[in-house]
C-alpha cells in the first residue's frame, strides 16, 4: 500500500471541511490531504439544493471571502460563476441552498487545483495514533484505486450528520416512512406521494426542518395533489430566533426566514383555523410527557399511510480510532473542537472536529446553550480555534 506524509488530514468536503482547509491553507504548514468521496459540497449540494436558507446571503458571501486562499479561487475563477451570481443576489434576503451549494463547489474545484492540496477521491475508513510520535496513519478506501495510507500529525474530521430516525411510535402500525431529505426536495416529494387518491402524511416534529417538510407537503396539498392531507404531531410550542440589541435569542434553534413567515402566518393556533395550511393540516398537540405524548400516538398516527420523522440530525458513523492499536473511543471537546479519550480529560493529540457533526458551543447573554450550525459559524469557530490546532 503506498503511504504519503502530509501535515494533516481533513476528512470531508462539506461546507465545514471546505472551511478547515481555507484556515489551515492561510497557515502555510505544507501538504494538507483532504479526503470526500465526490467533493461536491456535502448534503447541501446533494440533498438541500431547493430548501430555502434560512441564513442571510451576507453571510454566504462572508464565507466566500472569509480566507486568503478563498480569495484566491475567487481571483481565478472566470466569471459569471457561482460567486458573482452570489454577489448578485440581495445580501439581506436569504436564497435557495443551490446558490450557497455552489459557492462551495466552486471553492472546493480551485482549492483542489493547489500546490498544497493532495485531494484523494475516497473515504477515510481508519486512522491509528501512535502515541510515542503524535503522529496518525489514516487509511482510505479511494474510489477507484488502490487503498492508500497517509502520516499526518493533525487529523480533522468534518464528517457531517444525517437525519435521525426514531422508531415507529406505534406498535405494528402500517405506515411507509418518508425519508426527510426527500421531504425537503420538492421536485423529488411530488413524484413519489401519489396525486390521485387520498393520503395523509404523518409530519414529527416542529423546528426548522419540520416547518420546511409541512410548507412542502401544503403545497403539494394545494396544487397537484388536492387529496393529500397532514398530521402534524407536535410537543412543543412553535420556538422563533428573536433578533436582540446585538445577539439573537435562539440564533440556532429558533425558526428564521421563510419557515418563520410560514409558521407565524400560517401554523399558529389562532391562524389555523382560517390559514390556507390549516385547510389542509391537522395539529396533534402532543405535549405534557412520554405518556401524553404516546396516548396522541396511539389515537392519531393511524390512519396516516407515510410518517416523516424531522427530529433533528445524528452524527455520520466516524473511521474506525485506534491509540497504540487498541481501539479509541472518544468525547468532542465543543469549545476547543479537540477530542478527548472517554472517561479521562486529556485531549487526544491532532485530533479535532468541525461542522455540523461538531459545532461550537454557544452561551447566549441569557446564559442559554446552543451549538452553532451554519456556514458562517463554522468559519468563526475555525478562526478562533485553528490557531491553537496548529500551534
Ligand atoms: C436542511 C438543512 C438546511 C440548512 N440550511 C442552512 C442555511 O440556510 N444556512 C447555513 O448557514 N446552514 C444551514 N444548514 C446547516 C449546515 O450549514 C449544513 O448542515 C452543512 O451542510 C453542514 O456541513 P458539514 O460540512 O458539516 O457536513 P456535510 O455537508 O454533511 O458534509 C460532510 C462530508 O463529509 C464526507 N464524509 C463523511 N465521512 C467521510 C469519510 N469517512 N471519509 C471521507 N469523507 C467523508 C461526506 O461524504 C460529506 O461530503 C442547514 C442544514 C440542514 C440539514
Ligand atoms: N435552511 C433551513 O431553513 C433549514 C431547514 C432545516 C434544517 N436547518 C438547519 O439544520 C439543523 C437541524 O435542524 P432541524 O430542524 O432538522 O433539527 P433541530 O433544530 O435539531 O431540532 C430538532 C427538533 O426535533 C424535536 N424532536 C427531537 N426528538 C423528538 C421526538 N422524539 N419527537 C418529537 N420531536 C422531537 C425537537 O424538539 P425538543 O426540543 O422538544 O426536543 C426539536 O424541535 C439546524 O442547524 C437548522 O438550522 C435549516
Amino acid at each position: 500500500m503506498a503511504t504519503r506524509k502530509c501535515a494533516a488530514v481533513v476528512v470531508g468536503a462539506g461546507p465545514a471541511g471546505v472551511a478547515v482547509m481555507g484556515n489551515l491553507l492561510e497557515r502555510q504548514l505544507g501538504t494538507i490531504a483532504w479526503i470526500d468521496p465526490s467533493f461536491e459540497a456535502g448534503r447541501v449540494h446533494s440533498k438541500y439544493r431547493e430548501v430555502p436558507s434560512n441564513t442571510k446571503v451576507s453571510l454566504f458571501q462572508a464565507f466566500a471571502t472569509a480566507t486568503q486562499p478563498f480569495q484566491k479561487v475567487i481571483n481565478n475563477t472566470k466569471a459569471p460563476n457561482a460567486f458573482s451570481a452570489l454577489a448578485k443576489l440581495d445580501q439581506e434576503s436569504t436564497c435557495q441552498l443551490g446558490y450557497a451549494a455552489d459557492m462551495v463547489r466552486s471553492l472546493t474545484e480551485g482549492l483542489m487545483k493547489m500546490d498544497d492540496v493532495y485531494a484523494c477521491h475516497g473515504s477515510v475508513r481508519s486512522a491509528h495514533l501512535n502515541e510515542t510520535t503524535s503522529n496518525w496513519t489514516i487509511r482510505i478506501k479511494q474510489n477507484s484505486s488502490e487503498d492508500l495510507e497517509i502520516e499526518a500529525a493533525r487529523l480533522i474530521l468534518c464528517t457531517g450528520s444525517f437525519p435521525t430516525s426514531a422508531p415507529i411510535p406505534v406498535a405494528g402500525l402500517d405506515i411507509q416512512r418518508l425519508d426527510l431529505d426527500l421531504v425537503l426536495k420538492p421536485s423529488d416529494l411530488a413524484k413519489t406521494l401519489p396525486a390521485e387518491k387520498p393520503v395523509t402524511v404523518a409530519v414529527v416534529g416542529a423546528s426548522h426542518s419540520a416547518i420546511l417538510a409541512i410548507l412542502n407537503l401544503t403545497t403539494l396539498a394545494q396544487t397537484s395533489h388536492p387529496l393529500l392531507r397532514i398530521r402534524w404531531f407536535t410537543r412543543h410550542a412553535l420556538r422563533y430566533a428573536e433578533y436582540k440589541d446585538g445577539w439573537v435569542l435562539r440564533d440556532n434553534t429558533g425558526l428564521k426566514g421563510l419557515a418563520a413567515d410560514f409558521a407565524r402566518s400560517e401554523l399558529e393556533d389562532d391562524k389555523l383555523r382560517t390559514s390556507r395550511a390549516g385547510q389542509v393540516l391537522t395539529k396533534i398537540d402532543c405535549a405534557g410527557g412520554k405518556e401524553a405524548e404516546a396516548s396522541q400516538y396511539r389515537r392519531y398516527m393511524p390512519g396516516c399511510e407515510y410518517l416523516v420523522q424531522a427530529v433533528g440530525f445524528t452524527r455520520g458513523s466516524l473511521p474506525d480510532l485506534f491509540k497504540n492499536g487498541n481501539p479509541l473511543a472518544i468525547g468532542f471537546d465543543h469549545d476547543s473542537g479537540r477530542f478527548h479519550e472517554a472517561g479521562n480529560s486529556e485531549d487526544v493529540p491532532g485530533l479535532f472536529g468541525a461542522g455540523i457533526a461538531f459545532p461550537e458551543r454557544v452561551v447566549d447573554p441569557l446564559g442559554n446553550e446552543e451549538y452553532a450550525v451554519g456556514f458562517w459559524k463554522f468559519m468563526k469557530f475555525l478562526k478562533r480555534v485553528v490557531p491553537s490546532w496548529t500551534s
